[in-house]
């Protein structure tokens, strides 16, 4: 019974499109590969960084978000960027979603302290920072965040990743957010799972030519 009133609910839903964005869209992420999109962003050199933590778009839906995946962001220790400390450029990355390419939705940098002070730290010594873009155009909505994640200098070495620093970023930002996290009342549960044949290992096109593992980072975050 509880499953027939669950399938005529979903019937209504298909047959009413009253699907809002905050509906689960139901699959993790679709390639960008496969649709004239690619797994490096355009850093405006030439060359990109890659896109190796993707947020499921099998997660809660209020974390897909911008406001959510700030709050979730704040949980595993990172801030919006402090002003006037702004130090990288934008990017851009192509989704594979029929956007084309798409800047970054923001820029977030790890928070050292407390206070607003710490993110300010953080771009005078340098530590972990990441970008996100959606991948929600019509021909691949998914609803997933793509990240492009590392680990960079000091701001004496003007913000460059250190050696190794996209997969030291990635493990990083990966280990501060499996388990349990919680900010501003909002608990997550996060899993993560590996894969390859997203990203090309080696250091073909990858800003700065550092190489990297080829690893990409699922995550699935869980509002409690
Ligand atoms: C994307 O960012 C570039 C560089 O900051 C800017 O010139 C451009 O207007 C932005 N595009 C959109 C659509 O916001
Ligand atoms: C797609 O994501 C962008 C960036 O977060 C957001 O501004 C826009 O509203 C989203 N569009 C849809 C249809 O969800
Ligand atoms: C992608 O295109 C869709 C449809 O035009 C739009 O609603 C969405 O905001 C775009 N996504 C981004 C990240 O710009
Ligand atoms: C993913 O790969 C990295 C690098 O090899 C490893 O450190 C990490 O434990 C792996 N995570 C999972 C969930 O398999």
């Amino acid at each position: 019974m509880y499953a027939s009133v669950f399938a005529s609910l979903l019937a209504l839903q298909a047959a009413t499109g009253f699907a809002t964005s905050l509906s689960k869209r139901g699959v993790d992420y679709y390639d960008p590969n496969a649709n004239g999109g690619s797994m490096l962003d355009n850093a405006g050199d030439g060359y990109g960084e890659p896109l190796n933590v993707i947020i499921s778009g099998l997660s809660s839906p209020a974390v897909l978000t911008e406001d959510g995946a700030i709050n979730f962001a704040r949980s595993i220790g990172f801030s919006e960027e402090c002003f006037g400390f702004h130090l990288g450029g934008a990017q851009s990355a192509n989704l594979g979603d029929g956007n084309g390419s798409v800047n970054q939705t923001i820029e977030l940098r790890e928070d050292y302290g407390s206070s607003s002070v710490g993110t300010c730290l953080e771009s005078l010594v340098g530590g972990n920072h990441f970008r996100i873009y959606v991948q929600n155009g019509t021909e691949a909505d998914s609803g997933a965040l793509f990240l492009a994640v590392s680990k960079e200098e000091d701001v004496s070495d003007s913000h460059t990743i250190v050696p190794d620093g996209y997969d030291i970023g990635r493990n990083d930002l990966v280990s501060a957010a499996v388990g349990q996290t919680s900010f501003g009342g909002v608990s997550y549960t996060t899993t993560a799972q590996n894969v390859t044949g997203l990203l090309t290992p080696g250091s073909t096109g990858v800003n700065h030519g550092i190489a990297v593992d080829g690893i990409v980072t699922v995550l699935t975050v869980t509002i409690n």
